[in-house]
């Protein structure tokens, strides 16, 4: 969503492997305008460092969203706010997405940015659909619209909320206290040690692969590309699982299995007819 002229007064980033989070950045967005506030949400995938610096110069407030992977914040994310330049106390708020919990999920964005100079206020956690769908850890998710529609419902309220606390100027921090620093920690501090050891996990069953180059053209960091027209992977995966759950024909593999078809599509986003062309340029 939004063109990157003309000025909003909130302006929110964000990165999205599979659509929960694009679809709670438009929510926001959404809530925003409904109490008279311009806001316009960006894909971080569709910006440049120049694009993100000069919105930032042109808003009263900047949001921050992203999935929470292993209660940490992906490394587009990351890098994204590391390559921005250091402002001088712009207010900004930061969510995250989550199937179930990750403690300090977006206070763990909230120090990146708070040595960044922004004067972070806010803070949120969303509830969203799970879309890990790998075969090896087999855990519950669904593409069913009436159960997604329950859960969109709960998080459009909490977005409601959030909007209006951001709104008024209140002060409304989710998870950035020492508890739950300490408990996010937990979970965090192991998953970064191993994460290396998942960046080579993606892999193609090539008896399946129609070629459409789908896994090209999505993958936010370019894991994959074409070597004498066949589709290998260069190993620095994120975890995002776009490729995974949005491949057409579910080609992609994890750890060398592929994915499980009895137990339907994998996870589609959010909202029927999802399309993760809108996350990139
Ligand atoms: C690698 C990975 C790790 C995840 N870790 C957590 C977690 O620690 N806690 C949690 O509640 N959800 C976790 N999730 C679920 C996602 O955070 C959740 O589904 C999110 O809303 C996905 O957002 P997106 O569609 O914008 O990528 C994880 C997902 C992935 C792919």
């Amino acid at each position: 969503m939004g063109n990157k002229s003309g000025s909003a007064e909130i302006v929110i980033f964000y990165f999205s492997g599979t659509g929960n989070t694009w679809w709670v950045s438009n929510e926001m967005v959404r809530q925003f305008e409904k109490l008279g506030r311009p806001a316009r949400a960006f894909s971080i995938e569709t910006l440049s460092v120049n694009e993100a610096t000069e919105l930032i110069q042109d808003s009263d407030i900047v949001g921050f969203g992203y999935p929470i992977h292993g209660s940490d914040l992906p490394v587009p994310m990351k890098t994204f706010i590391e390559e921005l330049p250091v402002v001088s106390g712009k207010k900004a708020f930061v969510f995250c997405t989550q199937w179930l919990w990750s403690g300090d999920g977006a206070a763990v964005a909230g120090t990146l940015l708070h040595d960044k100079g922004f004067n972070v206020q806010w803070g949120e956690h969303f509830l969203m659909p799970n879309n890990v769908t790998v075969s090896i850890i087999s855990l519950p998710y669904t593409n069913d619209p009436d159960r997604l529609t329950g859960v969109l419902g709960r998080a459009a309220k909490r977005a409601a909320l959030f909007a209006r606390e951001i709104d008024a100027g209140r002060v409304s921090l989710r998870g950035f206290n020492q508890v739950s620093f300490y408990l996010g920690s937990l979970q965090r501090v192991p998953f970064r040690r191993v994460f290396h050891r998942f960046q080579n996990d993606i892999g193609i069953d090539y008896d399946n692969c129609i070629d459409c180059g789908e896994c090209v053209r999505l993958c936010p960091v370019d894991n994959f590309y074409y070597e004498e027209k066949v589709i290998k992977t260069r190993g620095n995966c994120i975890i995002c699982l776009r490729c995974y759950n949005f491949c057409p024909v579910a080609a992609i593999t994890h750890m060398g299995r592929p994915h499980l078809h009895g137990r339907g599509e994998p996870y589609k986003g959010p909202v029927k007819d999802f399309d993760p062309s809108v996350l990139i340029k």
